[in-house]
């Protein structure tokens, strides 16, 4: 069959509620040109976020129900480590209520005077923390990541000889090599297997160690089975297995690849730093046994990691981002390619090419969309990166200027992806009559959540 369905029927739903272009734009002026400040419920189709948004099955439902909540030693979280365990191979799993609470943890026990961790490019959580910390973040990713419309199979790959250069400058002031899978910020896309055995490689041989941030672990294996060769007969498990044995140690949020709602897990080999880390965890999520979730959330992400490595789950959903990328791409939409794992990224630097990046045009597209559509993504460009520069206040823009379009799991059908496609092909169409942002208001860090606009005069 070349139709692939969506595998699963829907047992339970929820309504969207219809607005009218009059009301988006009451709705988005009176919060301040800024998708973050609206309320979810007038929203027909929110691809803001992938993560915390999947729908749970009726398997997890069931083992909710079966959560316990002692507080010490529930036999809820013996179901989580087995499953974290046979699933990723350390000894030691430390729940926690997300996965920027493990990389607050892990870079805190890490930390040392002056250190410095290279990835592939890290997250803005990840980064923010290693920066909390005192250290240092420096990203590295390959030439191709830097070019939306250039293909690679490969694109989250960190670049190697950067990786081996960056060694030679900072020595052993590396601390660890932090491996995103896959890139979300490079637009989901995934690493090879053989990219990171070669930076694990060379991270021990200059005693630093491989943080795998496995967030999107069972998208990035998937990629591998089908793209790398040697991987086609291998299962998905086998391949993530893999992948994490050569790690020292994981930080996940399993409000991405754990189908569930909150939660994550910091996972590693090495027993004193667990302690350390549990230490820890004690002070700031919870006991051990628990670390910042209900026994029953530790249930619904144990089934979850269960689930995700399915399949026909898989195949489903990397192809549900692909058909809209697709789609895209052969209208002429200037998108991210080749389609990633969890979002569509479109190149708004190029789709809007007519306005300049301090006219933040990422937020003007991410804004039409809504107000065409009532369909919500993110901005990835000047307004979540850029700054004003210190000496001459002038916009420094970041290298890329997009808008993210996250796919939810299990959560929207196909015809849902229609509706988006035929919204991005409207805006595209009359592209040219859009107009720049000023901002009116912004706070000192992270101001894309907050900062308030108006459109230019
Ligand atoms: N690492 C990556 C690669 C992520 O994408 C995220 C979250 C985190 C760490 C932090 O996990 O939210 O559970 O604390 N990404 C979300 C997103 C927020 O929309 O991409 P968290």
């Amino acid at each position: 069959m070349k139709t692939i369905i969506e595998p699963f029927r829907i047992k339970s739903v929820e309504p969207i509620r219809m607005t009218t272009r009059e009301e988006r734009e009451r709705l988005l002026r009176e919060a301040g040109w800024n998708l973050f400040l609206l309320h979810a419920n007038d929203v027909l189709i929110d691809l803001l976020t992938d993560s915390g948004t999947s729908s749970m099955s009726a398997m997890q439902w069931a083992a909710i129900m079966k959560g316990d909540e002692s507080y010490a030693g529930s036999p809820s979280y013996f179901v989580f480590e087995d499953e974290v365990r046979r699933l990723t191979g350390f000894p030691h799993i430390i729940p926690t209520h997300q996965g920027r609470a493990a990389e607050k943890i892990l870079f805190t026990v890490l930390n040392r005077p002056q250190a410095v961790y290279l990835g592939n490019t890290h997250f803005d959580t990840t980064r923010a923390n290693i920066e909390f910390a005192g250290a240092r973040a420096v990203d590295l990713q390959i030439p191709e990541a830097r070019v939306p419309s250039t293909k690679h199979p490969f694109k989250g790959n960190i670049d190697l000889n950067k990786l081996e250069d960056a060694f030679g400058k900072y020595g052993d002031r590396v601390r660890a090599v932090v491996m995103t899978v896959t890139n979300n910020s490079g637009g989901g896309q995934p690493v090879s297997m053989e990219n990171l055995r070669a930076a694990s490689r060379l991270a021990r041989s200059r005693n630093a160690l491989l943080i795998l941030d496995s967030c999107r672990f069972a998208e990035n294996a998937w990629f591998i089975k089908h793209r790398e060769e040697g991987y086609a007969g291998k299962s998905v498990t086998e391949i993530a297995r893999e992948m994490y044995s050569y790690a020292d140690a994981t930080t996940m949020s399993a409000k991405k690849d754990g189908l569930a709602n909150i939660g994550g897990f910091l996972g590693m080999h090495d027993d004193e730093l667990a302690m350390q880390a549990r230490n820890l965890l004690i002070l700031t999520e919870g006991f051990p046994t628990y670390g910042g979730l209900a026994g029953r959330d530790l249930e619904a992400i144990a089934q979850g990691l269960r689930e995700v490595v399915d399949e026909s789950y898989l195949r489903y959903r990397i192809r549900s981002v692909e058909y809209l990328t697709d789609k895209l791409e052969q209208a002429g939409v200037p998108v991210v390619l080749p389609a990633g794992g969890h979002a569509v990224y479109l190149d708004a630097g190029a789709f809007l090419s007519h306005i300049p990046a301090e006219q933040l045009p990422g937020q003007v597209l991410a804004n039409e969309l809504y107000l065409d559509g009532g369909v919500r993504g993110v901005e990835v460009g000047s307004l979540m990166f850029g700054r004003g520069d210190e000496g001459t206040g002038e916009h420094v823009a970041p290298p890329l200027e997009l808008v993210r379009r996250a796919i939810p799991r299990r959560v929207y059908t196909q015809s849902h992806i229609d509706y988006v496609s035929e919204v991005i092909l409207q805006v595209f169409a009359r592209r040219a009559e859009l107009r720049g942002l000023e901002i009116t208001y912004q706070a000192p860090f992270l101001r894309h959540f907050t900062a308030r606009m108006r459109p230019m005069a």
